[in-house]
C-alpha cells in the first residue's frame, strides 16, 4: 500500500475553478471576447405573425441604413435551410410561409450593434394571415403533432380503476419557463483561410453546432471548428437552439467574408428561442381505503411548438417520471406532442421529467385529501418496493430504491410529524394567514434516454514540466464539470489540481460530442477523463519500471511524486526522464455508459443507468385574502452518491431547488389572443432573487450514498434531478389552502398569487 495520498482532490469542497474570474469579472464569455479586425453585427428580423404567408419582404430600407453591410434572406443560405436537429422540419430563415411571432426571417449585418438593431425595423414585410393554433388543446383537438402521439400501458388500468373503492379525475395546467440564463444566446464566427469557419459559441453541444453550420453554409465538418470556454448559464435553453444563432451569423460571415456576431437582446432571446413545455394533463386515478393506486390513466398534451426539436425526449421524459417514486401496477400514459403557432419548446433542466413527476405528485396529494390522511403517509403507501413492487412501467428494475431511507431520514431531521401538528394547530387560530407543509420525493432516472448519446471522449497532454492540458467533450455553464474532471484526473496522476488546466471545449481537441445534458456531464466525462489519463500513467509505469529496474507494483503516483521502489521522485522528473526516452504522453480516452438499452417501440428496456434520489419538506405561509405567500423553511435530503465535490454539488441542489420553485410559483409565461408572447422580459416575467430564498434553508447530502453502480468514483449525477424538490414548495401551498368546505382546491402551476387566489375562491376560469 503506497503512502496516505495527501493530494486527493476527488471528493473535495473546491471552489468552482472559475471562481475568482467571475467575481472579479474577468471569465471570458462569447462576448467578451476580443473582436476580430472588420467584425460586423448580426440582427435578426423577426415574424411579427404568429401565422401567414410572406409575400413581400422588402429589404431595402433595411440595406441603405446607417452602417449596414449586408442582409439576407432564405434564399440566401449557403446550404441547407434548416435547423432541426433530429427532425428536419424547421427552417434557419423563415421561406414563404412564418409559423410563430418572433421567428427569424432575415437578418442584417452592420458596423455597430445599434445599428445593426435599428435596422431590422426598417423592413417592409406583407403578410397574409392564417389562422393560428394557440394552445395545446386547440392541437389536439385539430390533430396537430409535430411528432406521433405515444401511449404506455401495463395492466389494465380501466378495469383497476372501474373496480376501485374511491376514485379522482382531473384536469390540470402546468405552465412552461424560460430558462433565463444570464448570458443570453451569442456567436461569433470567424472566416479563416481556405473555406474554414471557426465559431464561438456560448452552446451545450458544440459538436452539434460544428455540424448545423456546415450544412447552413454547405460546408463540411473538417470546415468548421466549434469553441465554448464557458456559458453563462444554458439549464437546457443551449442544447440544441444555440446552433440556431450560430447558423446565422455563419450565413452571415460566409455572405460577406467578414467575421460575423449575433448577440440577442434578452427580449428577442426570449421571444425568439424555446422553453420549458407548458402541459395539460388529464388523469383518473383509482385507490383503495388505503390510498394504495390501484390504476391509473394519464393523458400529457404539450405545447412543442411549431417544430420537433427536441420534443420528442422531453416528452419520452415525460412518460418515463409519470410514476416518479411509485409503484404503478396498472397504468395508461397517453402522450401528445402538439403542434402549436408558438416558437419552438426544447429542452429545459429535467427534460419534460418534471412535467410527469407533477402530475403523479398532484394524484397523490389528492388521493391523501380524499381519504382525509397525511399525505407522507400515502406517499410511502405507494412507494417502489425493494426486492417487490420495482417494475418501472417501462419494465426498468429499481434495484438501487433508497425513498424509503431518505424519506425517513427527513421525517426526522425536519421534525416532520411535530411541525405536522404545529400546522394544523396554527391554521386552528389563524383564519387569514394559513400554513402549509409538505415532503415530496424525487427518483430521476440517469442517461439520456436516447442509447447512443451516451458516450464520452476526452484528450489529455502532459507536459515535461510536470503540468496536464485537458479537453473533454462536455461544456462548463457554471455547473462545475470543469472542476470535478480536473480532480478526477489530478487524482489519476496524484498530482495538485494547479497543475491541470482545463481548456475550452473544442471540435477539433475531442469529436461527436453529446450534449452536455441529461445531468451526465461529470459521469461520462469524467470517466472519459480518467481513461485517458490511465493510458499515460501506464504508460509511465512501464517506463519508470525498466528505467530503474523495479517491479511495476513498486510504483505509485501521489503527493506530486511518484514512489519507485524504496525511492521517490518528483512527476516532472519521472516526465522529463520519460520524454527521453522518447515516451508518448498525450492520449484519448473514451467511455461509453455500460448496462443501458432501450426499443423505443414498445417503450422498454432499462434506458436509465441508475436513479438519483432526493426529498424536499417545505413549509409556507399563505395570506388567504390576497394569495400571497412566503417560502419558511426547507429541509432537503439529496443523494449525490459519493458526491466529487460537495461544495460544487450543494450548489446544485440549492440552485435546482430555487429554479423548480421559480418553475412552480413565480415564472408565468403569457401569449396574448395573437399569439405574442407578452411576457418577455424580467418587467414582466418573475424569476425568483434572493429574497424569495427561503429563510431557513437546510440542505444536505445524503452521506454513505455510494452508487452500487460503478461510475466515476460512485458518484452521482446532480445537474438536475434537485429541481423537482420544488414540488414540495406547491404542496406546501395547495396544504395551506386546502379546507373543510374546500378540501382539494384546484391549483393550477404556476401557483402565481392569482392562481393561489382563484383556488381559495374555488373560482378557477
Ligand atoms: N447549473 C448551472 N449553474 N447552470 C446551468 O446552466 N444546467 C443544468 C444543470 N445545472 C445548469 C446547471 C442542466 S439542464 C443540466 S442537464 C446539467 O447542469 C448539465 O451539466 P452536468 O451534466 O455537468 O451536470
Ligand atoms: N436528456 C437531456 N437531453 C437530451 C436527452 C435526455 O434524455 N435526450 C436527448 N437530449
Ligand atoms: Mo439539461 S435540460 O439536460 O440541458
Amino acid at each position: 500500500m503506497g503512502a496516505a495520498r495527501l493530494t486527493s482532490f476527488v471528493g473535495q469542497p473546491l471552489p468552482h475553478d472559475s471562481a475568482h474570474l467571475h467575481v472579479t469579472g474577468a471569465a471570458a464569455y462569447t462576448d467578451d471576447l476580443p473582436e476580430p479586425r472588420g467584425l460586423l453585427h448580426v440582427a435578426v428580423g423577426m415574424s411579427s405573425k404568429a401565422h401567414a404567408k410572406l409575400l413581400r419582404v422588402d429589404l431595402q430600407a433595411v440595406a441603405d441604413a446607417a452602417g449596414v453591410a449586408d442582409v439576407c434572406l432564405a434564399a440566401d443560405v449557403q446550404g441547407e435551410n434548416n435547423i432541426g436537429p433530429i427532425i428536419k422540419d424547421e427552417p434557419i430563415l423563415a421561406q414563404d410561409i412564418v409559423e410563430y411571432a418572433g421567428q427569424p426571417v432575415f437578418a442584417v449585418a452592420a458596423k455597430t450593434v445599434d445599428q445593426a438593431r435599428k435596422a431590422v425595423h426598417l423592413a417592409a414585410i406583407d403578410y397574409e394571415e392564417l389562422e393560428p393554433i394557440l394552445d395545446p388543446l386547440a392541437a389536439v383537438g385539430k390533430q396537430s403533432f409535430v411528432l406521433p402521439s405515444e401511449t404506455l400501458q401495463r395492466g389494465s388500468p380501466r378495469e383497476a380503476i372501474a373496480d376501485s373503492q374511491h376514485r379522482v379525475k382531473r384536469r390540470l395546467q402546468l405552465g412552461g419557463q424560460d430558462q433565463f440564463y444570464l448570458e443570453g444566446h451569442i456567436a461569433m464566427v470567424v472566416p479563416e483561410e481556405d473555406g474554414v469557419l471557426r465559431v464561438y459559441s456560448s452552446t451545450q453541444h458544440p459538436d452539434e453546432v460544428q455540424r448545423l453550420v456546415a450544412h447552413a453554409t454547405g460546408s463540411k465538418a473538417k470546415d468548421v471548428v466549434c469553441v465554448c470556454r464557458r456559458m453563462g448559464g444554458a439549464f437546457g435553453g443551449k442544447e440544441s437552439q444555440a446552433a440556431t444563432i450560430a447558423c446565422i451569423a455563419a450565413i452571415m460571415a460566409v455572405k460577406t467574408g467578414q467575421p460575423c456576431k449575433l448577440r440577442l437582446d434578452r427580449d428577442d432571446d426570449m421571444v425568439m428561442t424555446g422553453k420549458r413545455h407548458d402541459f395539460v394533463i388529464d388523469y383518473e386515478v383509482g385507490f383503495d381505503d388505503s390510498g394504495r393506486i390501484q390504476g391509473i390513466d394519464f393523458m400529457f398534451a404539450s405545447r412543442c411548438g411549431v417544430s420537433a426539436d427536441l420534443s420528442g425526449p422531453v416528452n419520452d421524459r415525460t412518460m418515463f417520471h409519470c410514476d416518479n417514486a411509485y409503484f404503478l401496477e396498472n397504468v395508461h400514459i397517453e402522450s401528445h406532442r402538439c403542434k402549436t403557432n408558438t416558437v419552438s419548446n426544447t429542452a429545459f433542466r429535467g427534460f419534460g421529467g418534471p412535467q410527469g413527476m407533477f402530475a403523479i405528485e398532484y394524484a397523490i396529494d389528492d388521493i391523501a385529501r380524499t381519504l382525509g390522511k397525511d399525505a407522507l403517509e400515502i406517499r410511502r403507501r405507494n412507494f417502489y418496493g425493494i426486492g417487490e413492487r420495482d417494475t418501472t412501467p417501462y419494465q426498468q428494475q429499481v434495484e438501487d430504491n433508497i425513498l424509503h431511507e431518505i424519506a425517513n431520514k427527513l421525517e426526522q431531521d425536519a421534525d416532520y410529524q411535530a411541525r405536522r401538528k404545529a400546522v394544523r394547530k396554527f391554521n386552528a387560530s389563524s383564519s387569514v394567514l394559513k400554513r402549509g407543509l409538505a415532503l415530496t420525493p424525487v427518483k430521476f432516472g440517469i442517461s439520456f434516454t436516447a442509447t447512443h448519446l451516451n458516450q464520452a471522449g476526452a484528450l489529455v497532454h502532459v507536459y515535461r514540466d510536470g503540468t496536464v492540458h485537458l479537453n473533454h467533450g462536455g461544456t462548463e455553464m457554471g455547473q462545475g464539470l470543469f472542476i470535478k474532471v480536473a480532480q478526477v484526473v489530478a487524482d489519476e496522476f496524484g498530482i495538485s489540481i494547479a497543475r491541470i488546466r482545463t481548456n475550452a471545449s473544442d471540435t477539433s481537441k475531442v469529436p461527436n460530442a453529446s450534449a452536455t445534458a441529461a445531468s451526465s456531464g461529470s459521469d461520462i466525462n469524467g470517466k472519459a477523463a480518467q481513461a485517458a489519463a490511465a493510458k499515460i500513467r501506464r504508460r509511465l509505469t512501464e517506463f519508470a519500471a525498466r528505467h530503474f529496474a523495479v517491479p511495476e507494483a513498486s510504483i505509485d503516483f501521489s503527493n506530486d511524486r511518484v514512489t519507485v521502489g524504496s525511492d521517490a521522485i518528483s512527476f516532472e522528473e519521472l516526465v522529463q526522464l520519460a520524454w527521453f526516452d522518447r515516451v508518448s504522453m498525450s492520449a484519448t480516452g473514451f467511455y461509453r455508459t455500460p448496462k443501458i438499452h432501450y426499443d423505443r417501440k414498445t417503450f422498454s428496456g432499462r434506458p436509465f443507468f441508475y436513479y438519483a434520489y432526493g426529498a424536499a419538506v417545505s413549509e409556507v405561509v399563505v395570506d388567504t385574502l390576497t394569495g400571497e405567500y412566503r417560502l419558511l423553511r426547507v429541509d432537503i435530503v439529496h443523494d449525490c452518491g459519493d458526491s466529487l465535490n460537495p461544495a460544487i454539488d450543494m450548489g446544485q441542489v440549492e440552485g435546482g431547488f430555487i429554479q423548480g420553485v421559480g418553475w412552480l410559483t413565480s415564472e408565468e409565461l403569457w401569449w396574448n389572443d395573437a399569439g405574442e408572447l407578452m411576457t418577455h422580459s424580467p418587467s414582466t416575467y418573475k424569476i425568483p432573487t434572493c429574497s424569495d430564498c427561503p429563510p431557513d434553508f437546510r440542505v444536505q447530502l445524503l452521506s454513505n450514498a455510494a452508487n452500487r453502480e460503478d461510475t466515476i468514483y460512485r458518484s452521482k449525477a446532480v445537474g438536475e434531478p434537485p429541481l423537482m424538490l420544488a414540488l414540495s414548495a406547491f404542496h406546501a401551498i395547495r396544504d395551506a389552502i386546502a379546507t373543510d368546505d374546500n378540501p382539494l382546491p384546484d391549483l393550477d402551476a404556476p401557483a402565481t398569487p392569482e392562481a393561489v387566489l382563484r383556488a381559495v375562491e374555488g373560482s378557477r376560469p
